[in-house]
């Protein structure tokens, strides 16, 4: 092992490894003080006209701060760090992963661990990030008070920004994977490029409104942060002719939000007063609800798969529906008398059946973590993408029976699907 301390170790590795392109991600954790100082600070490596930076996202109790930093001034800034601000790094490169930790008496080791990135993270991605919330969203963002009068983002609405533009990268890529950024919507816009339209870091340039537009549902769309957001990502930064309807039951918000579209010019962005599981609604390209109550996320999921809908995008809220069924099997009986655990699995086994129900439908599932768990534990996002005719495969509806079997699920609301006659499409 190297004579050099545990922080200078690190040190060096950190510049090592973004001289030479191994560098994959660096977390610091630990913070020796708490309050308004940054709490964690997550590195990535960008491109900032041209040049290699470490791009700092400094997560303080009530908002990030972004800061970039040449290179060069990476080892010296985190020599800094380590020795007032933190007591963990952890630095992961394609080589090996660093993990720097000290404690208040200022002894300090660093241990090395297989690499846990295979590859640098894409470097397009970092445009993209930069990219989504940017001035053109200036508008709506301030009409939802996100931001002040100033463009700034309001300090109590910092974690709403930040779940509206995850929210929005992960739709992004979940756009690609369904193939409208791709190239047919590409190949139609290519004349007006050719034509010197400004050309979309993101797609295709403001294209042809001869093609269809996409159709868009936001389920329980409620102030629409998120509706505003999805039209804003295809309409104005992929330049797609879109169709987006938010529905809600409450009209004093159908209103609002449908006067603000008004305002801000937002064509193809309608709200419409009426309920998840029987509002009027055409064919969908995709359907996306985002905290609506307990069985609401299963009405939405049933309309997405009736509606025809490609891909289906949840993030459910609160389960109230398989917990009082939940039986105790063995062996995890013991730990299931703790309430918390009882109602984590009863999440669990609500989401795992719904993913299961998806992919009976003919979808390809995931289930991803949608905002950081520290400010609450139902964070998950369920994302869908059709890839196969569905109720075709008895294995798949199997998985779904044994499930519930295990954990004593006598109803589901998804039931109903377990018969695909059951299922009225558009
Ligand atoms: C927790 S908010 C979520 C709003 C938005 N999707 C978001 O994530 O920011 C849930 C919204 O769904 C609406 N809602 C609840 N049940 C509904 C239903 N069955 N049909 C339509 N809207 C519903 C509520 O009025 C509320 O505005």
């Amino acid at each position: 092992m190297s004579s050099l301390e545990p922080a200078e170790q690190i040190c060096r590795k950190l510049t090592e490894s973004l001289t030479k392109g191994t560098f994959a991600r660096l977390v610091l954790s630990a913070p020796v003080a708490s309050g308004d100082t940054p709490q964690k600070i997550l590195g990535r490596f960008i491109m900032l006209k041209g040049v290699p930076h470490l791009s700092l996202t400094l997560r303080q109790t009530t908002r990030d701060v972004t800061k970039n930093l040449p290179i060069a001034e990476g080892a010296t800034w985190l020599r800094e760090q380590l020795a007032r601000q933190f007591h963990s790094a952890l630095l992961c490169t394609t080589a090996r992963d660093w993990q720097f930790i000290s404690n208040a008496a200022g002894e300090a080791r660093l241990i090395d661990h297989q690499p846990s990135a295979k590859k640098t993270p894409a470097r397009e991605h970092d445009q993209r990030h930069a990219g989504i919330l940017d001035d053109s969203a200036r508008d709506w963002l301030q009409g939802l008070d996100v931001l002040d009068v100033a463009g700034k983002v309001r300090v109590s609405m910092a974690d709403k920004h930040r779940q509206i533009n995850h929210y929005l990268e992960i739709l992004s890529h979940l756009a690609k994977e369904c193939g409208w950024m791709g190239a047919p919507r590409a190949e139609a816009g290519k004349q007006k490029a050719e034509d010197g339209e400004q050309k979309s870091a993101f797609g295709p340039p403001p294209s042809a409104h001869r093609l269809p537009p996409l159709v868009l549902a936001d389920m329980g769309c409620g102030k629409g942060y998120l509706t505003f957001g999805t039209w804003h990502l295809f309409r104005r930064v992929l330049k797609q002719p879109v169709q987006v309807i938010g529905v809600e039951t409450r009209a004093d918000l159908v209103a609002t939000t449908n006067k603000l579209a008004q305002q801000i010019g937002a064509d193809g962005l309608a709200f419409v007063a009426g309920t998840i599981d029987s509002a009027q609604l055409p064919r969908v390209d995709a359907l996306i609800a985002l905290h609506a109550c307990n069985t609401a996320t299963d009405d939405a999921l049933r309309r997405g798969i009736e509606l025809g809908a490609k891909l289906i995008v949840m993030a459910p809220c609160c389960h109230k529906e398989l917990r009082p069924q939940l039986g105790k099997p063995a062996p995890f009986a013991p730990v299931l008398r703790h309430g918390v655990m009882e109602e984590r699995m009863a999440e669990w086994v609500t989401d795992g059946l719904r993913a299961l129900f998806l992919e009976w439908a003919g979808y390809r599932t995931k289930i991803m973590e949608f905002v950081a768990g520290e400010h609450t534990p139902k964070n998950l996002m369920i994302a869908a993408v059709r890839e196969r005719d569905g109720f075709t495969d008895p294995a798949a509806r199997q998985r779904i029976e044994e499930l519930k079997t295990f954990f004593g699920v006598e109803k589901h609301a998804l039931d109903p699907l377990l018969a695909a006659a059951n299922v009225k499409t558009v």
